[in-house]
């Protein structure tokens, strides 16, 4: 049983990133029939901002008692995390990067503690936004490999679909949609080779 999180970091629903997430877990689905999902959508969630007041470096926890305690064991139980998120003024959505600030504690774990890193995770990071250049999503995929990594996950298959605004664009580049389908797969069979399976 493969047990994947989707993470629709959108604040809209049924928007572009939300399809692109849609079409990488079917194509997940094509290679590992058996994946279970569980679905995030950050927006919404009661969840803290980081207050930095650096508990977590005597503890590698987070000591905010709030919705991101059962977020952080969602993540804990997935095998593979896929991200989609759409470009909010050159970055994450502000509720994602709330979400993102609050894995502090595994960074504290890591590298304040010695402790060792959570078990190995694959990531994936779909990117929707309404440019087409790549120039921004670039440095939001420096953004969420920095995160990954603090959960000791890296992120090996990522796509930027540019030229989406409106809800729907995106259904009608059948090219994207095809292509999202095979990093989903993608993700799988890299999983696969490196477990040697
Ligand atoms: C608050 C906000 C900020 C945005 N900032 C950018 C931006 O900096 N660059 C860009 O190309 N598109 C930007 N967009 C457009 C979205 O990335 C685009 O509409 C995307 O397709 C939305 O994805 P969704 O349908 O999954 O919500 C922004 C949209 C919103 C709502």
């Amino acid at each position: 049983m493969t047990k994947v999180l989707a993470v629709a970091a959108s604040a809209r629903r049924d928007g572009n990133s939300d399809a692109v997430l849609e079409q990488a877990l079917e194509g997940i689905r094509w290679e590992a029939p058996q994946t279970e999902v569980e679905m995030l959508v950050p927006y919404g969630l009661p969840i803290t901002p980081c207050r930095s007041c650096n508990a977590c470096r005597n503890t590698g926890r987070c000591v905010v008692q709030d919705k991101m305690q059962e977020v952080y064991l969602k993540f804990s139980e997935a095998e593979h995390v896929v991200v989609a998120s759409p470009i909010y003024f050159t970055s994450v959505p502000g509720h994602f990067k709330v979400l993102i600030d609050r894995f502090q504690c595994f960074w504290s774990r890591t590298y304040r503690l010695g402790k060792p890193p959570t078990p190995r995770r694959t990531g994936m990071f779909l990117c929707v936004a309404a440019g087409d250049s790549e120039r921004y999503y670039k440095s939001t995929l420096a953004l969420v490999r920095a995160w990954m990594s603090t959960f000791n996950m890296g992120c090996p298959v990522s796509r930027f679909y540019g030229g989406l605004d409106e809800k729907g664009d995106v259904l009608r580049r059948e090219d994207y949609l095809k292509d999202a389908r095979q990093a989903g797969a993608e993700l799988i069979q890299l999983a696969r080779a490196k477990a040697g399976r």
